[in-house]
């Protein structure tokens, strides 16, 4: 066990983009759990857009985390000392923790602890079965109703919700497949490796026109990633009856609450008789089995993969959590604490 627990400490809260200039770096001593706490080595983090909004003043599903406090994140971790009869030394387990070697933590909150199986390598806990991939499910299949001979769309395409949703549509037999990415290394993977039938480069592509020319029946589910432009120009392609899903909207930083103009094109909704609708994956949890039953089918069957954006080392986290909105990763952004075996 490392005898120094080192964190990234929230100093700043950014006002744009969220770099390493916003946290300090602190080393101190390794805490000790209390009656009803665990120790919790950290293994893991996942790295996730909503993160930006937690450094907002503004509470929203969740409090922010504030000034002093280390960095909130998703993690895998390793219990060490346990003082909570639910946990014993050794368990290995995923919660919402923070950038640090060590975490005392009773188990509660609004993402309590889970135990996790070692039947398959725990970065699928953040892969295969993370969190992105059930937001890409439920959110392509029960509100983007999405069923066989759909032609889909999808933004953000190459990252990790995107990525699933693209290999999902595949598995329920969507008709076409089109990803939205920034660059063209990111649209050649989403063809050659990601089981995307064509892709589309925001960066420099003609979004509206090339989807017309793609799609040129319209488009019955669009699950959108990033709102902004990509949403405008799916809008005037929609075909008649579509489906938009409103997954995120990075496109605009999510640097405040107070986002960019919403879409110029919603009137296509009435012309379509179309639907758009948010959502949160966090509200689909009964239908959790089903979802881990079927993504599991699809990986034994080798149709279902998520490809891991691996970082190795604790002081690269600002960095890494920057990359999500500079368009770093492909697939599922994890970085590994330390260089150890697990
Ligand atoms: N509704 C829910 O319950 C729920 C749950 C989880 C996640 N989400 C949302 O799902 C989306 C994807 O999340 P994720 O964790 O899977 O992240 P991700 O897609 O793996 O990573 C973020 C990606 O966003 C793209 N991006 C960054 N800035 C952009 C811009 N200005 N315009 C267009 N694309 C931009 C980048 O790809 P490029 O290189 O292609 O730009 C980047 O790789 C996010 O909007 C997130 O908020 C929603």
């Amino acid at each position: 066990m490392s005898e120094v627990n080192r964190q990234w400490i929230l100093k700043d809260r950014p006002t744009d983009l969220v770099g390493p200039e916003h946290f300090e770096w602190k080393e101190g001593e390794v805490p000790e759990p209390g009656d009803g706490e665990v120790l919790i080595r950290t293994l893991y983090f996942s790295f996730d857009p909503t993160q930006r909004g937690w450094l907002h003043t503004e509470a929203s599903y969740v409090p922010p985390v504030q000034i002093g406090e280390p960095m909130r994140a998703g993690a895998i971790g390793q219990v060490v000392k346990s003082k909570n009869p639910e946990f014993s030394e050794g368990d290995y387990i995923q919660g919402t923790l923070s950038w640090q070697d060590y975490v005392v933590t009773d188990g509660s909150g609004p993402f309590p602890l889970q135990k996790l199986s070692t039947d398959y390598p725990l970065t699928y806990n953040m892969s295969v079965f993370g969190l992105t991939s059930l937001t890409a499910y439920f959110g392509l299949l029960e509100v983007g109703e999405m069923k066989e001979g759909d032609v889909v769309l999808i933004s953000g395409a190459a990252g990790a919700t995107g990525s699933a949703a693209g290999q999902i549509a595949k598995n329920k037999g969507a008709k076409q497949i089109v990803g939205i990415a920034g660059g063209a290394e990111k649209c050649k993977w989403l063809v050659e490796e990601g089981g995307f039938d064509a892709a589309i480069d925001y960066k420099s592509d003609d979004i509206a026109a090339k989807i017309a020319e793609l799609c040129p029946e319209g488009v019955d589910v669009y699950f959108d990633n990033v709102g902004g432009p990509s949403l405008d120009a799916a809008l005037l392609n929609l075909a008649m009856g579509a489906r938009v899903v409103v997954c995120g909207g990075i496109s605009s930083g999510y640097s405040g609450w107070a986002v960019p103009e919403g879409p110029k094109n919603y009137m296509q909704l009435i012309l379509k008789a179309a639907k758009m609708e948010g959502f949160l994956v966090l509200n689909y949890m009964d239908k959790l089995p089903q979802a881990i039953a079927d993504l599991g089918a699809w990986h034994q069957a080798g149709t279902f993969k998520v490809p891991e954006h691996l970082v190795e080392g604790l002081e690269h986290a600002p960095e890494t959590l920057q990359g999500l909105f500079t368009g770093k990763n492909i697939g599922k952004a994890i970085l590994k604490v330390t260089d150890s075996n697990v």
